[in-house]
């Protein structure tokens, strides 16, 4: 639950030389998310997938207010897919004080950012910048996974690691689609 937690975790890991792998979601899972998790776990001596609601990525609050939460389910089908450890904590936790307590911080995100859905989504790439960046430095993987469902996400982020100087190598993973053709999705 803890950012103490999950370093120490980390340190132990590396200390016996094994590799880490990092899955962040925001939970809900299905068997997109689990096909991450499962290529992780291929390439990695260790997975960690982190769940947490990130709410400076919602521009709409409704939106925020009913995504799906279901940690249980979660936990479960995580710890059946072989990840190692899950990271999922609270709000103050990786926001504290509150979200709008934060320093300031513009992401260098390109043109990536303001095309397509962020031309819709005001503030929703700097969002997913601000937590994915915050992960990298809190569980420092090897390798990264996303789905690409998300295919914009991906470019944004691989913008957001040069720009802010973070050495992870980021693994785009096959689109999981349902019986009609339509992408998964929570
Ligand atoms: O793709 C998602 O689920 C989220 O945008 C992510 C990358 C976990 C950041 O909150």
């Amino acid at each position: 639950r803890t950012i103490d937690e999950v370093s120490r975790y980390v340190a132990e890991q590396r200390q016996r030389g094994a590799s880490i792998g990092l899955v962040p979601t925001m939970g809900a899972l299905h068997a997109g998310h689990i096909s991450l998790v499962e290529k992780c776990v291929s390439e990695n001596d260790v997975t960690i997938v982190s769940v947490f609601v990130n709410p400076t990525q919602f521009n709409n609050p409704a939106d925020l207010a009913s995504y799906p939460r279901k940690e249980d389910d979660d936990f479960r089908l995580l710890s059946a897919a072989g990840a190692s450890a899950v990271f999922a904590p609270g709000v103050e936790e990786i926001y504290p004080g509150g979200i709008d307590a934060q320093p300031e911080h513009h992401f260098e995100l390109g043109m990536a950012a303001e095309v397509m859905e962020g031309k819709y989504r005001p503030g929703h790439f700097q969002g997913v910048a601000q937590i994915v960046s915050k992960l990298f430095r809190m569980v420092t993987p090897d390798r990264a996974y996303f789905g690409e469902k998300d295919f914009q996400q991906i470019a944004v982020i691989r913008n957001m690691i040069k720009s802010e100087g973070i050495k992870v190598d980021i693994v785009a993973c096959p689109i999981k689609r349902a019986d009609d053709g339509l992408a998964l999705s929570s």
